[in-house]
Parts: structure tokens; sequence; C-alpha cells
């Protein structure tokens, strides 16, 4: 008789603030560009209908009220993961090389899916977009806090500079975000156990 055991995918803290998370970016980006149509660093603006708060301060409340879930979420999700070992089990050992040769299978759709394993593609997509969430919270607090944050202005470059920063990372994240979900589309098996935490086994024994 098949023996049916449950394997533990992802723990329960990667869920929470995985899920919790895909709502604050959707909160912070949406704001973000509201604020952004205000006075905008290139000759476009964003659709309304995609801009959270309605009016500019609106989008200002939205994006400091929001913006203390991500910190509060982002510093659970790190030190857990820093003390836990997931982020050394998980996304660790990383190599370029290797990442490149895998985006070649991946993109012949020849790149096998273990589950609970990260292949190199995606433990360079995961580290490059932790790097990038802290470039745009750094760049974040610069454009909020000039004055008491002065010298982070000025590791930037200065203001407006900072604001080219803060806005090109939000691209590199929502970009990150298009690609990642077309994977998860490509290889929809591993969504469940981002839901659940684990996946069914059958194994022949006994
Ligand atoms: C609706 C949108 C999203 C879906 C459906 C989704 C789905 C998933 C799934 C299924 C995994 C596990 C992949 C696997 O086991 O191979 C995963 C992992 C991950 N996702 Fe997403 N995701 C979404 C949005 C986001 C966003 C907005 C971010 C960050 C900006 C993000 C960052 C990550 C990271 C960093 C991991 C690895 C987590 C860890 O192991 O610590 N995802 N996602």
């Amino acid at each position: 008789m098949p023996k049916i055991t449950r394997k533990r995918v992802h723990p329960w803290p990667v869920r929470l603030c995985h899920w919790l998370n895909v709502m604050v970016m959707v909160g912070m980006v949406m704001s973000g560009w509201g604020i952004y149509n205000a006075s905008p660093l290139f000759s476009f603006t964003f659709p309304k209908v995609m801009t959270l708060g309605g009016w500019l301060g609106g989008n200002i409340a939205w994006h400091l009220a929001v913006m203390w879930l991500l910190f509060a979420n982002a510093l659970f999700y790190l030190i857990w993961g820093g003390v836990s070992g997931h982020f050394k089990r998980r996304f660790f050992p990383l190599s370029l090389t290797m990442a490149m040769s895998e985006i070649g299978r991946a993109l012949r759709f020849k790149l096998p899916h273990q589950q609970g394993k990260y292949n190199a593609v995606q433990k360079l997509l995961y580290v490059t977009v932790i790097l990038l969430g802290a470039l745009l919270v750094l760049s974040g607090l610069s454009i909020w806090k000039p004055v008491q944050l002065s010298w982070l202005v000025a590791l930037f470059g200065g203001f407006d500079t900072a604001r080219y920063v803060h806005f090109f990372a939000m691209s590199g994240l929502t970009l990150f975000v298009v690609v990642h979900v077309v994977m998860v589309l490509l290889v929809p098996k591993t969504l469940p156990a981002m839901i659940t935490g684990g996946r069914r086994e059958e194994s022949d024994d006994e």
C-alpha cells in the first residue's frame, strides 16, 4: 500500500513574509506611482487607476503607512533567515557562472525544478531582489528625510540622484516580479507549496 508523507518545502515564516510582502509591494508601488505623477522624472506618468491614495496627500499617507509594514516584515524575514540558516541553505552556494549556464537551459525550457531546492537562476534572482529591496529602502529613506539623513543623501550623490536610484530600483523590482511570476506560471507546481508549506509524496514501501 502506498505510504503518503508530507514534506515541508517552505517553512511558515517564509510563507508569511512572502505573501505579506506581495501585498506590501502592491501598496508601495501603487502609492509610489501616485507620488511620482505629482512631479514626474520622465515624460510619462502612470494611469490614475494604477495608483493608490486618490491625491498626492493620500498617496504619501499610504506610502508611509505601508512602509512600516514593509519595515517590520523585512526585519523579521532578514533576522529569521539569518538566524535559522535559511539564507545559507537555500540561496548559497551561489555562482554567477552556474547561473549563466542555467539561464540558457531555462530559456530552452530544459531546467529541471526540484521542490524545496532553488536552481542557480532562482538563487541569483532572489538574492538580487533582496539587495534591490535594500537599495530601494535606503534611497527612499534619503528622499523622505533628506535633512536628518544628509549623509545618506550625500552617499547617493545628492537628492536628485537618490530620486533616480529610487525609481530605477523600483523598476528593477517590478521587472523581477514579472519574471518571477512568469517562472511560477511555467512551473505551476511550485505555487501550492508556497501556500500550504508542503507537498504530498507517495512512496511504495510496505
Ligand atoms: C503574485 C505574485 C507572486 C507569486 C505567485 C509568487 C510565487 C512564489 C513561489 C511559488 C515561490 C517558491 C518558488 C519555488 O519553490 O521554486 C516564491 C519564492 C520567492 N518569491 Fe515570490 N511570488 C510572487 C511575488 C513576489 C514578490 C512581489 C516578491 C518580492 C518583491 C517575491 C519574492 C520571492 C522570494 C525572495 C522568494 C524566495 C523566498 C525564500 O525562500 O526565502 N515574490 N514566490
